[in-house]
């Protein structure tokens, strides 16, 4: 019973440490490559829900990638977006971003 208590234990830590390191690598991204131009990241997380983010977010978050490509407003971050980059770490972002969305009841601490 014990050896069986542990071992789901264990799973469950390893399970949510790998979670929270996708969540950890999105939130590094997003502090490098989204905060210099939407400041105040509560209030930018806050205006989308999870299933906002997760959809916009999929396909190596084209649509976000395109919001931006097609704005002249948003012209410093083409490069970025059309990065190998982007691309590589939009999951993660995707993880981060959903973390944090208006319904998730979590509120970013960023140190
Ligand atoms: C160079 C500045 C810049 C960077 C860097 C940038 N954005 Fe943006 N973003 C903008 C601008 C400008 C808009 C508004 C585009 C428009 O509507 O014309 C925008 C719009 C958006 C929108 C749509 C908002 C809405 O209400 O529909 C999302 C989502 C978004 N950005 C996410 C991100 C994410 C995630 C990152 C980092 C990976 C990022 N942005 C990096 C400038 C930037």
């Amino acid at each position: 019973m014990n050896r069986l208590l542990t071992f789901f234990l264990f799973l469950s830590i390893t399970f949510f440490s790998h979670l929270n390191a996708a969540v950890y690598k999105g939130q590094m991204e997003f502090l490098a490559e989204c905060i210099g131009c939407h400041h105040k990241p509560f209030l930018f997380l806050e205006t989308k829900t999870k299933s906002w983010w997760k959809k916009e977010m999929s396909e190596k978050g084209k649509s976000v990638a395109y919001i931006h490509i097609k704005s002249l407003k948003a012209k410093d971050s083409w490069k970025y977006f059309r990065s190998k980059q982007y691309s590589k770490k939009a999951r993660h972002l995707s993880d981060f971003l959903q973390e944090y969305a208006k319904d998730s009841g979590n509120i970013p601490i960023f140190d």
